[in-house]
């Protein structure tokens, strides 16, 4: 799947993962008792992280997807975000959350969020597996979240660098000469 050669750190263990993962379901169910949750996949990074998180939730669930950009080819934020793909489904009335990756400048949730909240949904909340704090350009609202991490590019469980590494069941650094262009990490 990857070679070892090509790691410079193991950030987060497949099994602190799951643990993890575990307790977020536990919560969300917990928190949405009596109510049905209208879960939100943000493409392409989340569906790792929300098809293991899905079967932790115990209410009953119905998913939708949507994609946007807000990366090109690089590791830098580019700002802009286009939606590439909208919801299937209309959110009017509904308890809606979004699931992510990871929340970098806060960007892309914060486009999101206002788009999200003008379809009147009945509540809309936040899921994350991982949050870098430090890079905030904008203030975001996080109900749910994974792991803080450092300030640092990472791949795996559903995190891609050009479009790799979405399949390696943990979350890794790769080595520099790896990312095939310079960064500012
Ligand atoms: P934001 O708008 O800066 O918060 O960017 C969020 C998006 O950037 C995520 O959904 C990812 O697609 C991408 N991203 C940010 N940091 C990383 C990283 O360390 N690895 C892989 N993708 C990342
Ligand atoms: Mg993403």
């Amino acid at each position: 799947m990857i070679e070892q050669e090509m790691i410079e750190e193991i950030l987060i263990p497949e099994n602190q993962i799951q643990k993890r993962v575990e307790q977020l379901g536990e919560q969300i169910s917990r928190d949405y008792q009596g109510k049905q949750l209208f879960c939100i996949g943000v493409l392409r990074g989340a569906i790792v992280f929300l098809a293991d998180l899905a079967r932790y939730i115990k209410v009953p669930m119905v998913f939708d997807f949507m994609s946007i950009s807000s990366y090109g080819i690089s590791t830098e934020s580019s700002g802009v975000v286009r939606i590439l793909k909208d919801l299937d489904e209309n959110i009017e009335n509904k308890d809606v959350l979004i699931v992510e990756d990871i929340i970098d400048t806060g960007l892309t949730l914060d486009y999101l969020l206002r788009m999200l909240k003008s379809r009147k949904p009945a509540s809309l909340k936040v899921c994350t597996l991982l949050n870098k704090k430090e890079r905030k350009k904008i203030k975001v609202p996080i109900d749910y979240c994974g792991f803080d991490i450092p300030d640092k590019f990472v791949v795996g469980y559903g995190l891609d660098f050009n479009g790799l590494y979405r399949n390696i069941p943990y979350i890794l650094v790769l080595k520099p000469e790896y990312y095939n262009k310079p960064m500012d990490y």
